[in-house]
C-alpha cells in the first residue's frame, strides 16, 4: 500500500464527496408510509436479482443516517450526494405527500449541515413510484407533469439547505437498462418504449428545473449523465458503426438537448417522430454544472438481434477488468472529461467514480482493499490530468461512501469504502477510507 504514489494537488476549493442513492441503501421499505418502487416489484420477480436479494433492508440506512454521516465527517468529505426516494414522500407518485418521508430527509440534511457535509441532492436515482408505472411511467407523457410537480414539493421544502441539485441520475442507463434491454428496472425490453421513456424524462427534466428556479432553490442545478467512449468489439465496419451509433445514443440523447437545446442528427431518425411542438424549448434550461459518472469504456458490436441493433461487448481479451467487467482505463476517463467539458462548457463535478470488489472484514478486523486504493489513485489522477489539459472540473465523488444494494448485481459487488456486513448492519471502514482520508487531509 505504501507503494501507492500520493495524489497529485488539485485545485483550491475543489470538492471531495461520496455519493450514494437512496433504493440503494436506505431500506425500511415499509416504514411510515413509503409507496413501493418500480425496484421493490422487479425484484420481487423471481430471477431479476442475480443472488435473489431485494433493496428491502439495504443498508438501513433510513435508521442508521447519523453513523453514515458522522463516517462522512471522519473521511473529511466536503459534500454527499443522496437521493430521495419519490415513493416515500408521495406514496402513489402524484397527490398524497407523506410527511413522515418527508421527515426523514429534514433530518438527513440536518444532520449533514451540522457535521459540515455539504447536501448534494438528486431528485431521480432510479425508483419510480410504483403507481405511476402502473399509469406507464416514463412512457407517458403525463410523467413531465408528475415529476415536476414531485420537484416543486422538494424544492419548497429543502430548496434553503441544499448546495446543489440534480434532476436525473444517468437517465441514459436507467432508460436503456430498464426500458430498451429490460436488464433493469422495470423489465421492459421494447425499442419504442425506451425512446418514449427518454424523450418524456428529458423533457421531466426541463419541468423540474423550472419548478426548482421558480421555488427560489439556493443551491446549484444541474444533471448528471453517464459518459463513456464506446468502443467497436472488432475492427470490422459492422462494429465501428454500432460503436458510432451507441456512442451517440448513449452520451448524446440526454445531455444534448438539456444543454444545447437538439438531438444530435444522427438521432433525429429515432427520435424526430416524438418531439411535439415546443419540447426542445421546454427541455432546454440553463444550468450551472454537469455531474459526469463514468467507472469505464463500453465495447459495441453491430447485432441485428438486439434493441436498435446495438449490443454490449466484452473488452478485449487481456485488458484489465474489475469483477464487474469493466475495463480500467483512467486515461479513457480523463479523455472524457475533456471531451465533455470542450462540447458543454458547464463546470464538470465526477459525481460518481469507484470500484467493486468482493473484500471481507479479515481476522485482523481490517478490510484489505487495495485494488480500491489504486483504482482510485489513478481515476482521480486522472481528473487531474483532464484539469492540467484544461478541462473544469470542480469536483470528485467516489461511489460509493458505504456497500450497498448493485441493483441486478444484488449485494454481491461491494463498491463502498466502508464495508456493511448486511446481517448485523455494522459499518468497518476499508483500508481505502483511512487512504482517501489522508489524501483528502493532504490537499
Ligand atoms: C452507476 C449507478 C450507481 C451504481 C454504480 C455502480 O451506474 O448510478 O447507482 O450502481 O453505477
Amino acid at each position: 500500500m505504501s507503494k501507492t504514489p500520493h495524489l497529485p494537488k488539485l485545485p483550491k476549493g475543489f470538492i471531495w464527496g461520496a455519493s450514494t442513492a437512496a433504493a440503494q441503501i436506505e431500506g425500511a421499505a415499509a416504514d411510515e408510509g413509503r409507496g413501493a418502487s418500480i425496484w421493490d416489484a422487479f425484484a420481487a420477480t423471481p430471477g431479476k436479482i442475480k443472488d435473489g436479494s431485494t433493496p428491502a433492508a439495504a443498508c438501513d440506512h433510513y435508521h442508521l443516517y447519523k453513523e453514515d454521516v458522522a463516517l462522512m465527517k471522519r473521511l473529511g468529505l466536503d459534500a454527499y450526494r443522496f437521493s430521495v426516494s419519490w415513493s416515500r414522500v408521495m406514496p402513489d407518485g402524484a397527490g398524497a405527500v407523506n410527511d413522515k418521508g418527508l421527515d426523514f430527509y429534514d433530518r438527513l440534511i440536518d444532520e449533514l449541515l451540522a457535521s459540515g457535509v455539504e447536501p448534494w441532492l438528486c431528485l431521480y436515482h432510479w425508483d419510480l413510484p410504483q403507481a405511476l408505472h402502473e399509469k406507464g411511467g416514463w412512457t407517458n407523457r403525463d410523467a413531465a407533469h408528475w415529476f415536476t410537480d414531485y420537484a416543486a414539493l422538494i424544492a419548497e421544502r429543502f430548496g434553503d439547505r441544499v448546495a446543489r441539485w440534480a434532476t436525473f441520475n444517468e437517465p441514459g442507463v436507467f432508460t436503456t437498462a430498464g426500458y430498451a434491454v429490460g436488464y433493469h428496472a422495470p423489465g421492459i425490453a421494447d425499442l419504442g418504449a425506451y425512446l418514449a421513456a427518454a424523450h418524456n424524462v428529458n423533457r421531466s427534466h426541463g419541468g423540474a428545473v423550472r419548478a426548482l428556479r421558480a421555488a427560489g432553490v439556493k443551491g446549484q442545478i444541474g444533471v448528471v449523465c453517464n459518459q463513456q467512449p464506446a468502443r467497436p468489439a472488432t475492427p470490422s465496419d459492422e462494429d465501428k458503426a454500432a460503436a458510432t451509433l451507441y456512442e451517440l445514443f448513449w452520451n448524446r440523447t440526454f445531455a444534448d438537448p438539456m444543454i444545447l437545446g437538439s438531438y444530435p442528427e444522427g438521432l433525429t431518425p429515432f427520435f424526430g417522430g416524438l418531439i411535439k411542438d415546443g419540447d426542445l424549448e421546454a427541455i432546454r434550461e440553463p444550468l450551472d454544472f454537469l455531474g459526469v459518472n463514468h467507472y469505464s469504456p463500453t465495447y459495441v458490436k453491430s447485432d441485428p438481434s438486439a434493441p436498435g441493433g446495438l449490443a454490449q461487448a466484452k473488452p478485449p481479451e487481456g485488458a484489465p477488468v474489475t469483477m464487474m467487467g469493466w475495463e480500467i482505463a483512467p486515461k479513457a476517463f480523463a479523455q472524457t472529461l475533456i471531451q465533455e467539458y470542450a462540447r458543454y462548457k458547464l463546470p464538470i463535478v465526477v459525481t460518481e467514480n469507484g470500484v467493486a470488489d468482493r473484500a471481507e472484514v479479515g481476522p485482523d478486523g481490517e478490510v484489505d482493499d487495495r485494488l480500491r486504493i489504486d483504482y482510485l489513485s489513478k481515476y482521480v489522477g486522472a481528473v487531474a490530468s483532464a484539469i492540467d489539459a484544461g478541462a473544469r472540473i470542480d469536483g470528485y465523488f467516489v461511489w460509493s461512501l458505504i456497500d450497498n444494494f448493485e441493483w441486478a448485481e444484488g449485494y454481491e459487488p461491494r463498491f463502498g469504502v466502508v464495508h456493511v456486513d448486511f446481517t448485523t448492519q455494522k459499518r468497518t471502514p476499508k483500508r481505502s477510507f483511512d487512504w482517501m482520508r489522508k489524501e483528502i487531509r493532504r490537499q
